[in-house]
């Protein structure tokens, strides 16, 4: 990706002496060779180290598990804290963005609650990535920014999307699945690390059935596009539409796709594009690989 300050002016932020990136994470799970397909130098700052097992840094997971309360609670999935200690940080890592704690806007002081603000940074976002039984697969588990709580002033943009680039460029992740619900503005961001299948169109495994499940081939060089807002000519060139659509407002358009699925008639995509580019609730098409032989 081209340097990230140079695609707009809108992340001027990481410039910020006042902002650092953060990895809350075991001292046995460190990478050796972190940023091997992704230069970390892109995140500008050296990242702030928090280690989950010691009781002095416990203060930044409770600040990040205020956060996550806060940013999930419309949805009605905030984290249980047993499941962010058994789930998140002994199994995986918790990527995400800090504030220096004296230069917080006061929006995020209100918010968080002045006697919660302890430590010289403040945490303001997190992408959690876990480790699967698949050789080379993760999971992403978690991915909230403070930006959803906060006056459109006070945000960074780009927050959400940086914090999980950063996690998967730090552990050299090229295989994510992840889960999200249909019409969610997440969707937004997991679409634009790489090539997004659906493995679940309809999942009543899930608390919510309305949930879809993706896997990204994680591609590094097409994440400037977040930024960029410009489509990928090379998806154009590799993926036709499968000839149906998914009405993200839909149960019954969630459950035939996800027959497709079940029967073996993917492998389904979606286009990063065009979720980005229109409202929520529409329909989205749907596209398969063109045969070997077809790509122009
Ligand atoms: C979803 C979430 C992580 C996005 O993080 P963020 O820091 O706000 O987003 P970023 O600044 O990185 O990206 C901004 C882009 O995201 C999309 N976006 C973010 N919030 C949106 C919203 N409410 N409606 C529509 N699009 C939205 C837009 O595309 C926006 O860019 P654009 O306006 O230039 O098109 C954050 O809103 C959040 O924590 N939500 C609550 C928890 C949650 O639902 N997490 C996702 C679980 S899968």
């Amino acid at each position: 990706m081209a340097n990230l300050e140079s695609l707009t002016p809108k992340l001027s932020w990481l410039k910020s002496e006042d902002v650092r990136p953060f990895l809350l994470i075991r001292k046995d799970s460190r990478l050796k060779k972190p940023g091997q397909y992704f230069d970390l130098n892109e995140f500008s700052k050296e990242p702030l180290f928090m280690d989950p097992l010691r009781m002095g840094d416990v203060y930044f997971s409770n600040a990040l598990l205020n956060m996550e309360s806060r940013a999930f609670q419309n949805s009605d999935m905030p984290m249980p804290r047993w499941v962010f200690f058994d789930c998140a940080v002994m199994p995986g890592f918790i990527s995400g963005f800090a504030i220096r704690t004296k230069m917080l806007p006061q929006s995020i002081v209100q918010l968080i609650g002045y006697e919660n603000l302890i430590g010289d940074w403040t945490p303001v976002s997190m992408f959690i990535v876990i480790p699967t039984m698949v050789q080379g697969e993760w999971v992403a588990h978690n991915l909230s920014s403070i930006n959803s709580l906060i006056p459109e002033d006070d945000r960074l943009y780009g927050l959400g999307f940086l914090s999980k680039a950063f996690g998967l460029a730090y552990a050299n992740i090229q295989v994510c699945c992840g889960m999200t619900q249909w019409g969610s503005p997440a969707l937004r961001l997991h679409s634009h690390y790489g090539e997004i299948e659906v493995v679940t169109a309809y999942t009543p495994g899930h608390t919510y059935a309305s949930t879809l499940t993706y896997r990204l081939q994680v591609n590094t060089k097409q994440w400037s596009r977040f930024f960029t807002k410009s489509s990928s000519e090379e998806f154009a060139n590799r993926f036709d539409p499968a000839g149906f659509s998914i009405d993200p407002t839909s149960e019954r358009s969630q459950i035939a796709f996800q027959e497709k699925l079940e029967k073996k008639f993917g492998p389904f995509y979606l286009r990063a594009s065009e979720i980005r580019s229109q409202p929520l609730n529409k329909p989205l098409t749907v596209y398969k690989k063109k045969q070997e032989g077809n790509i122009t």
